[in-house]
């Protein structure tokens, strides 16, 4: 169900006009749907009801608290790639229990709050890592629960920024060295292999090369066994995209159809070779939970026409929303209320003093001097990547809860940003 719609002429949140947040929060200002965000929330768990499986939200994508909490209220685990993430998870009242810690470079300090916190798993990239790990581990008179991040080499079929399976990325441990990391992971006192996990990138919108890395973890597992190394988790990782409404874009598989295949090619395995003995599955979504449930409200600052190019000055900039400039996204644009001037194409840009500031190029806009636009399915990877850049605070954001809004993260002053500075005494 649509829960971003224009109803008496007006773009509404749920049942929230957005003119009505613009008024009172000011813009820039990210915009969530609760229900949105809980009925995507709930086709990952839907489809993994009565199965032992966990839905690790991976945190990068949007980790307001407002967020954290409501998903963990729904039993949500997550997926952290730092120490901020863990203290996030903590302070919105998350279970650290259901947390797995992924990433190429953790740290001593952030490996020894981990543990501290007795995580669910580390999701480990490296053989370095593997020995720092058993070394903090031992230091602390703890057992470190570990999972080999494998490299199956697929092809994810996206963005090359966001493409993470394949040989040429930094990401994971190689397929045919997989076999002997376990092996020395389970040589080493102070780990204990449980797992094995994967993520081959983002955005996917076919599931095929999932299912494609899911036989290649497969064939580890039982490889492993064999060894006498019994994993009890298999994790594949995030990657489901979302629609971002761009013409000719393929729509995203439907998270439960994708689900239902993971678990219908597990099943059979484990009937075929484990006499139906079944096997933890996890897996780490991001945008396909928050993606389309926030949208980056923006005002009309100027209308500059040019010779070659129209633009539409706005007071969101690639600050605020990177994804344009740093991997040339199309983000859907809408204008809040109906214009009455003639459409015209505009670039949409921000005020930040770079050629890269843009966030919608060509589009047809109907807009006078401050007309609100929206920039839709702006929910995953867009508050999380905002900056300070030109000493701009970043927008507020709120969540709309049917005719009700809530402020859960206020504007930053300007004051703020420079706030830790000092000067020469
Ligand atoms: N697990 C791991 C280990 C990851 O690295 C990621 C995302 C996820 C899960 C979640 O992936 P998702 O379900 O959201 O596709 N900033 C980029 C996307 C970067 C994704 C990084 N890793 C963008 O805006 O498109």
């Amino acid at each position: 169900m649509p829960h971003f719609f224009h109803l008496d002429g007006v773009l509404h949140a749920e049942r929230t006009p957005l003119s009505r947040i613009a008024e009172q929060f000011g813009t820039p200002t990210y915009v969530y749907s609760k229900a949105a965000l809980l009925e995507n929330f709930d086709a990952f768990a839907d489809a993994c009801a009565g199965r032992d499986a966990l839905v690790c939200y991976a945190m990068k994508a949007n980790s307001n608290l407002a967020i954290l909490d409501l998903l963990a209220r729904r039993g949500a685990g997550f997926d952290i790639v730092s120490g901020g993430e863990l203290l996030r998870v903590i302070a919105a009242g998350g279970d650290p229990a259901k947390v797995i810690f992924s990433g190429v470079g953790k740290t001593v300090d952030e490996m020894r709050l981990a543990l501290s916190h007795d995580i669910l798993c580390f999701n480990v990239e490296s053989i370095p890592e593997l020995h720092r790990l058993n070394e903090v581990a031992g230091a602390m008179g703890k057992q470190a629960r570990v999972s080999l991040r494998v490299n199956p080499n697929v092809d994810a079929k996206t963005h090359p920024y966001i493409a993470t399976g394949l040989k040429a990325n930094k990401f994971g441990v190689a397929f045919d060295d997989a076999l002997a990391t376990y092996r020395t992971a389970a040589g080493l006192p102070h780990l204990t292999p449980v797992g094995i996990d994967c993520h081959i990138g983002s955005q996917l919108l076919d599931d095929a090369p999932l299912l494609e890395a899911l036989d290649k973890l497969i064939e580890l597992v039982d490889a492993l066994g064999a060894e006498g190394i019994v994993l009890d988790h298999l994790d594949m990782g995030g990657g489901i995209g979302i629609n971002y409404g761009a013409a000719g874009d393929a729509p995203p598989v439907p998270v439960g159809d994708y689900l239902g295949r993971v678990f219908a090619r597990i099943d059979a395995w484990r009937a075929a070779n484990y006499g139906g003995a079944p096997i933890k599955v996890i897996f780490e979504p991001g945008r396909a939970i928050v993606g389309d449930t926030g949208v980056l409200l923006t005002r009309v600052e100027f209308l500059k026409p040019g010779a070659e190019k129209n633009f539409c000055i706005v007071d969101a900039a690639m600050n605020d929303l990177m994804r344009p400039a740093l991997y040339q996204a199309w983000m859907d644009v809408q204008q809040v209320q109906a214009g009455t001037q003639p459409a015209v194409s505009y670039d949409v840009v921000g005020p930040v003093c770079e050629s890269g500031d843009w966030l919608a190029r060509e589009r047809e806009l109907s807009v006078a001097q401050g007309a609100l636009l929206a920039i839709m399915q702006a929910g995953a990877y867009g508050f999380t990547m905002s900056s300070n850049y030109n000493t701009r605070g970043r927008a507020a954001e709120v969540m709309v809860d049917g005719d009700t809004v809530h402020l859960v993260r206020r504007r930053e002053d300007p004051a703020e940003l420079f706030a830790l500075e000092s000067m020469l005494k």
